[in-house]
């Protein structure tokens, strides 16, 4: 061969029998066939292989096979993001004409995609106050094809009482989707609670160290399969490293949760005892409005998020970002490292006001997502920026 053809061809082989202990990132966005017999096997899934990036990679396969695992659902697909993931999901259920009854208490950008994409589609969503599983049930039509609600949420951290709603969903046939992404599969596995689907913007905790956004959803293999389906016609595939990376992050995301449990748990309590601060949201103090359903839910910690309103308003919490040392402002969560954000601005800036009043989100809330560090050094960074 001459030299632009060892160029463009050479160095393609492995040369070993032995297999790593860490899978390859299978960066590569095609595979090669040998007969046009293996491409209709592998094509028709008749024999195991993979055929173009927008398809899946062994790294996309290894991600969804341990996420069906660790939530305990058969099948799982990896999107390039968490509202990716929900796009496709939601191709794959709904039709025109179709009705969605959904927890007004929604990530804004889920509540955006509702309220704005869905409805452009022909499905008309009804939002209502989920953590009363009976308003849920009065708000079902016979159009009604699915329930969508945050199993925590955001940013608030009220808890929906998954096993409440499911059995007369599943009875009347309807999907129940549940954003899991503020708890993990670490503190809550809702598929075990009667849910039909998980939903996970991998994004955060999944992942958990800030390098990685992606989607995911768990539930029955005919239904992931037509997830698939949509993915692929949508495109809404997850990079091979940032499902390699997900997959690596999984690895620790038990060990991850029970220190940043532990951690939030103790900055909740440090944080009620404060002056300038009015309430603390997080489902492990015993004032969590729904503390009894909490300790039904969580037997290991109840997550690593929390929220908090100042005393002082939309000035306070100004004054507390230019006063915090090390604990930066993120929008995001799931970090190892303790972040906080403030919603009002952010996560739920495109809802008015008025309906942010409504939804409990006022001007002095922030939102904590706790890391691993000692608590100590966090405890001393917010009390001198409170202070
Ligand atoms: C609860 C929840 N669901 C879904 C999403 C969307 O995930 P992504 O940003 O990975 O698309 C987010 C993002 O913050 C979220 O907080």
């Amino acid at each position: 061969m001459r030299f632009e053809t060892i160029a463009a061809r050479g160095g393609r082989d492995v040369p070993s029998d032995t297999r790593p202990l860490t899978p390859p990132i299978y960066q590569t966005n095609v595979f090669v066939f040998d007969t046009l017999e293996q491409v209709e096997a592998v094509w028709e899934g008749k024999e195991p292989g993979f055929v173009y990036g927008r398809y899946g990679t062994p790294n996309h396969t290894m991600l969804e096979a341990m996420m069906a695992e660790l939530e305990g659902g058969e099948a799982a697909v990896a999107c390039a993001s968490g509202m990716g993931a929900l796009t496709a999901l939601f191709l794959a259920l709904l039709t025109s004409g179709d009705h969605l009854v959904s927890s007004r208490d929604l990530y804004g950008t889920t509540t955006a995609l509702f309220d704005e994409e869905l409805r452009r589609w022909g499905v008309d969503t009804t939002f209502v106050d989920a953590t009363e599983p009976a308003r849920v049930h009065a708000a079902l039509t016979p159009r009604t094809r699915a329930v969508y609600v945050e199993s925590v949420s955001n940013p608030l951290l009220k808890l929906v009482d998954v096993e409440a709603l499911s059995g007369e969903l599943r009875s009347r046939g309807v999907a129940l989707i549940v954003d899991s992404s503020i708890a993990s599969p670490a503190v809550l596995r809702p598929l075990g609670l009667g849910a039909t689907v998980v939903h996970h913007s991998a994004t955060k905790f999944l992942s958990g160290h800030g390098d990685v956004t992606g989607g995911i959803v768990v539930g029955r293999k005919e239904l992931m399969d037509r997830v698939r389906a949509s993915t692929i016609r949508i495109g809404a595939n997850l990079s091979p490293f940032d499902a390699w990376l997900a997959s690596r992050g999984l690895r620790t995301l038990h060990v991850r949760l029970e220190r940043q449990c532990a951690n939030a748990l103790a900055l909740a309590r440090f944080l009620e005892g404060r002056p300038e601060v009015a309430r603390v949201y997080y489902p492990g103090l015993a004032s969590h409005p729904q503390d009894g359903l909490a300790r039904r839910l969580f037997k290991n910690g109840a997550g690593a998020m929390l929220s908090c309103d100042l005393k002082g308003g939309a000035p306070a919490v100004e004054r507390f970002m230019a006063s915090l040392r090390f604990i930066e402002f993120a929008p995001s969560y799931g970090d190892v490292a303790t972040t906080w954000t403030y919603p009002a601005r952010t996560s739920h800036r495109r809802i008015a006001e008025s309906a942010q009043a409504e939804l409990g989100i006022g001007p002095g809330l922030v939102r904590l997502s706790v890391g691993i560090e000692a608590v100590e050094d966090l405890m001393e960074d917010l009390a001198q920026a409170l202070s």
